[in-house]
């Protein structure tokens, strides 16, 4: 099975929520948030489409200046063959061709797979903000990747 990297679309937003519950649980944002998110100003939503079925998705907000990675995630029984890195990847270079000279995020510091991406594609660690995930009160290692190298 090959999967390709597309834009997410209004009809993608089914998928799209029955994922984000898979992968956060609790923490997962509302259909309403992801339908908003896929319309917000300055939103870039990519897809990753295995054969029609949406395995895999990442999200970035350009505000005019610097870029910040909204979400990622990838299908639980599709991790670990390259669709996270391929999503950031192209999150990256949209964001570099709109103009962005740094690419932010935040990550729970005991996500090992989330971490060990960023810092593979390049992410430095600038800080952590204590107990920014709540209710679980973990805290949150803010990460940036300069684009203009
Ligand atoms: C983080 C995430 C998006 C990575 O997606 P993926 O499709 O598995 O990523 P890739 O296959 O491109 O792998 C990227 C790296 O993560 C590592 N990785 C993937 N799954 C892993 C796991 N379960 N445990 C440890 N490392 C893992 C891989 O080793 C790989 O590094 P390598 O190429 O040096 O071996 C995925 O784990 C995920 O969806 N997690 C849940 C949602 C989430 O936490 N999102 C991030 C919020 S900040």
């Amino acid at each position: 099975m090959t999967w390709t990297l597309r834009p997410l679309v209004a009809a993608d937003l089914p998928d799209l929520v029955r994922l984000e519950g898979e992968l956060f649980g609790a923490a997962a944002w509302s259909p309403q948030s992801l339908a908003d998110e896929l319309t917000g100003p300055g939103r870039t939503y990519l897809g990753a489409d295995e054969d029609g079925v949406l395995i895999g998705y990442a999200g970035l907000w350009f505000d005019g200046r610097d870029a910040q990675v909204m979400t990622i995630g990838t299908d639980t029984r599709r991790q670990n063959r390259g669709v996270g890195r391929a999503l950031l990847r192209e999150l990256a270079a949209q964001a570099r061709a709109q103009g962005a000279t740094q690419l932010f995020l935040e990550v729970r510091v005991d996500n090992d797979p989330a971490v060990h991406l960023y810092e593979s594609e390049g992410f430095e660690r600038l800080g952590r903000r204590r107990r920014y995930y709540q209710p679980e009160d973990v805290d949150a290692w803010t990460m940036r990747l300069e684009l203009t190298a």
